[in-house]
């Protein structure tokens, strides 16, 4: 089979590696693909948000699977463009795909099928989201409707934080139209924990669940980021947790979707909080998380493209999921900077003699030598029976591993958050 991934990820990268392992994959491509994943594939300069010309490439080269990874093609509605063309595709309908492009519509989705959530109003209006804040108690979330690189999220300790958000969504248009419509919603408290499943509109099957770090620094300090690091297990969840996230978040969402006239196809990611009150949905996101995807599919047994053909073909209930037993640790190692601004153009040194898998994120080969490009660069895998000595042989491979200014967090899953 001749398939084509979408994205430049470490996530990307993580799905390459899993297809490229699959004995039906006789010619894999990536539109556009980094430094690492060109070992794997043969990278095609086109942007993932270039929708025309990668439904031209997906017919001129006869591709047979299209797998859409990041967010922004699938709300532009990629896969609705290479469904039209008859091209077999991988990821939601820009529809289905609004549950993470809309936080307005997620919430109200939730509302309205009772799937528990932070108690929340959305505002259009700077004026009316003022008033409310003034009535509400600290701290409060803010949030972004629109995709915000996961950056879109503002905890306001105090009134004034609160205010400034606000204004910073609607009149200084920090997140472009993004911050047209703004969610301000009740602070929940708890360890958070994501769960990823494969859907095919009627069945989900989850996968072993996991843990991101979002913020930038040791003990979940510094901003907000697209992850620092992710561990599987997520968390040791007692089973009435499992059953009331199955049926009543799982099972409960895929059905919502489908009542909507919005079958969810591909892969749905649950951020959760595990509050006191039991487990409740702080975002859904239309796709495999990055890092998760690099902390869990490295432990997937299963040949990937037989589940995303399960997947795609309406048959996911006839398929069993297998991990490895044990645990799983990635470290991500970032340019110096990230989130904010960062210097790209550094040589990275030592992956092949880290002794691990490496995911690749901002790479690029400049004369076959790989070179930063990006905020999040490389993302270290390690795996072990037990989770602390994942931790332990992740940070090994880190050390060997060297360019200008890298950063990484030192306590990936030693922290609650
Ligand atoms: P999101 O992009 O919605 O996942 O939010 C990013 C991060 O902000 C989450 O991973 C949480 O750490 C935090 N967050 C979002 N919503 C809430 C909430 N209602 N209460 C507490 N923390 C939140
Ligand atoms: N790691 C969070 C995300 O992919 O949105």
């Amino acid at each position: 089979m001749r398939v084509l991934v979408i994205g430049s990820g470490g996530r990307e990268h993580v799905i390459s590696y899993k297809l490229s392992l699959s004995p039906r994959v006789t010619k894999l491509y990536c539109a556009p693909g980094n430094g690492g994943i060109a070992s794997i594939a043969e990278c095609v300069p086109i942007k993932a948000t270039d929708i025309d010309q990668i439904v031209a490439f997906a017919k001129s080269e006869s591709i047979d699977l299209v797998f859409v990874a990041p967010e922004d093609p699938l709300a532009l509605g990629l896969v609705d463009r290479l469904r039209e063309a008859q091209i077999r595709v991988f990821g939601p309908t820009a529809a289905a795909a609004l549950i993470e492009a809309s936080k307005a519509y997620s919430k109200d989705l939730m509302k309205r099928y009772n799937i528990p959530t932070a108690r929340y109003e959305i505002f259009d209006s700077e004026s009316k989201a003022l008033a409310y804040l003034e009535s509400q108690s600290m701290p409060i979330v803010i949030k972004a409707d629109g995709l915000a690189l996961g950056k879109g999220v503002i905890i306001a300790q105090t009134l004034d934080e609160a205010k400034e958000a606000v204004h910073s969504m609607f009149s200084e248009k920090k997140f472009g139209q993004a911050g047209d419509v703004v969610v301000i919603e009740e602070c929940l408290n708890g360890p958070e924990l994501t769960i990823l499943a494969f859907a095919d509109g009627e069945t989900a099957i989850p996968m072993v669940s996991s843990r991101d770090h979002k913020r930038a620094l040791d003990n979940d300090l510094g901003k907000n980021t697209g992850g620092m690091g992710a561990i599987t297990p997520g968390a040791d969840l007692s089973e009435e947790d499992e059953l009331f996230i199955n049926e009543k978040i799982i099972d409960a969402t895929i059905l919502a979707l489908k009542q909507e006239g919005r079958p969810f196809e591909g892969v749905i990611y649950f951020g959760l909080m595990l509050t006191p009150e039991g487990p409740k949905v702080i975002e859904y996101n239309a796709r495999f998380g990055d890092p998760e995807a690099q902390a869990i599919l490295p432990r997937l047994r299963n040949d990937l493209l037989d589940i995303v053909d399960a997947c795609i073909d309406h048959r996911l209930s006839e398929v069993v999921l297998d991990f490895k037993p044990g645990a799983s640790c990635c470290v991500v190692m970032a340019s110096g900077g990230y989130p904010d601004a960062y210097e790209t153009g550094y040589e990275i040194f030592g992956i092949e003699e880290s002794g691990c898998l490496v995911f690749q994120a901002g790479t690029k080969l400049v004369s076959g030598r790989p070179v930063t490009s990006g905020g999040r660069v490389l993302c270290v895998y390690a795996e072990s029976e037990n989770l602390d000595d994942a931790i332990e042989k992740s940070y090994e491979s880190v050390q060997k591993i060297h360019f200008n200014n890298a950063h990484y967090r030192t306590d990936i899953g030693r922290t609650g958050k």
